[in-house]
């Protein structure tokens, strides 16, 4: 379907709102306008606490308080971001066909007795605030259908990064990380490997008062430590056949005091260098024996250098690059696959991919707050 589409993103490091304008033009998807707007300290902090399971209340009210507070208060930060990319891009609400939003993950569970996964962000704010139709709830009706309701972006990546005659494999490392591998002729496949940045953010938060470990220069200035790597590597989503998806619920500030407490005193760098080569290895574990002959990084965790190096480092054989390479900014893939998303529910066209989610069948995802 022609025309304008916004995609908003907001992961689970709780960092900020990406916004992408993108434009379809033929087969192709182009990004016109991208911005990201911070989360306040304060609106960040409520969402963490928020999200850590038996987490504690004590401010005016209880956790369903908070719910309904960060539901709206994450739809206003949301639709702030979208007229400020309309107004930086010069383009007029009525040009934009919809939003794809995405909202703000709070609890994912989709190996629950009873599997759900809760998002907050209200479309009816965004497309009050907005005058754009919002289209939001993506993840949940793949969990109907016995589905993780995640990951949704492998069909983009596919659209996007896939070729004829290469073998590659889209990383994105947010908090959570996911593959897609997209060898020549298909079929697409993808899942969540374990931790992308949750665990080294929650440590640099932690030790050194900041949100990440910029360039990952700090778990490089650190030591690997190998009893406590092999206890992280314990962990028993590793060993779990695909599809699966995960969060931080799984892979917690709480775990990793659990595991050192096993392990001993460490200093605080190597722990960040024993946490920067156990993300790389899960994802060259996920890669299996027969690695790609490409890796597209992107997320937030493409601008780790550590991270990256270390990943290049184990596997000699595959081009580790970033997505910029491919001419798309790697803080923005997310978000535009959301628009892309938007876009594939207003055609009536599915946007999860069975093969990845578990689903019983494909599905058009989420539903229509209109303008
Ligand atoms: N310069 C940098 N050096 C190291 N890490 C960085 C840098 N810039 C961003 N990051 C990491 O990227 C994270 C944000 O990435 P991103 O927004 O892709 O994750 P997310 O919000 O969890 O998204 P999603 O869940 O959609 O993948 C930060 O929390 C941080 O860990
Ligand atoms: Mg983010």
């Amino acid at each position: 379907m022609p025309g304008c589409y916004i995609g908003l993103m907001s992961g689970t490091s709780m960092d900020a709102v990406d916004a992408v304008l993108a434009e379809t033009r033929g087969d192709d998807f182009i990004v016109r306008a991208a911005r990201s707007v911070a989360l306040p300290e304060p609106v960040a902090l409520a969402l963490r606490r928020l999200a850590t399971p038996g987490g504690a209340f004590t401010a005016e009210g209880d956790a369903l308080d908070e719910l309904g507070r960060l539901d709206r208060e994450v739809a206003e930060l949301f639709a702030g971001a979208a007229i400020g990319l309309l107004a930086a891009a010069g383009v007029d609400a009525g040009e934009v066909r919809a939003i794809g939003s995405h909202g703000q993950t709070l609890r994912h569970r989709p190996r629950a007795a009873r599997p759900f996964t809760l998002q907050v962000g209200d479309p009816n704010v965004i497309a009050a605030a907005t005058g754009i139709a919002v289209v939001a709830d993506f993840r949940r009706r793949d969990v109907a259908l016995g589905g993780q309701g995640a990951p949704l972006v492998p069909a983009f990546h596919a659209a996007v990064f896939a070729a004829p005659l290469e073998y590659r494999a889209v990383l994105n490392l947010g908090g959570i990380a996911n593959l897609t591998l997209l060898p020549p002729g298909g079929p697409v496949t993808g899942f969540d490997t374990g931790p992308g940045n949750t665990l080294m953010d929650a440590w640099a938060r932690r030790h050194l008062g900041r949100p990440y470990d910029a360039g990952g220069a700090w778990a490089a200035s650190g030591r690997t430590d190998t009893p406590l790597l092999q206890q992280l590597l314990a962990h028993p989503y590793l060993a779990l056949a695909p599809p699966k998806s995960t969060g931080p619920e799984e892979f917690s500030l709480a775990w990793l005091e659990g595991v050192l407490s096993r392990v001993g005193a460490l200093e605080p760098a190597a722990v960040q260098a024993t946490l920067c080569e156990f993300t790389a290895r899960t994802v060259v574990t996920a890669l299996g024996d027969h690695p790609p002959a490409r890796l597209v990084a992107c997320g937030g965790g493409a601008h780790n250098r550590a991270l990256l190096d270390c990943i290049a480092a184990l596997l000699p054989g595959t081009r580790v690059e970033t997505s910029s390479a491919h001419d798309i900014d790697p803080d923005y893939v997310e978000a535009t696959a959301f628009a892309w998303l938007a876009a594939r529910t207003l055609a009536g066209l599915p946007g999860n991919l069975p093969a990845v989610t578990g689903a019983r069948r494909e599905a058009v995802l989420g539903a229509v707050w209109p303008a």
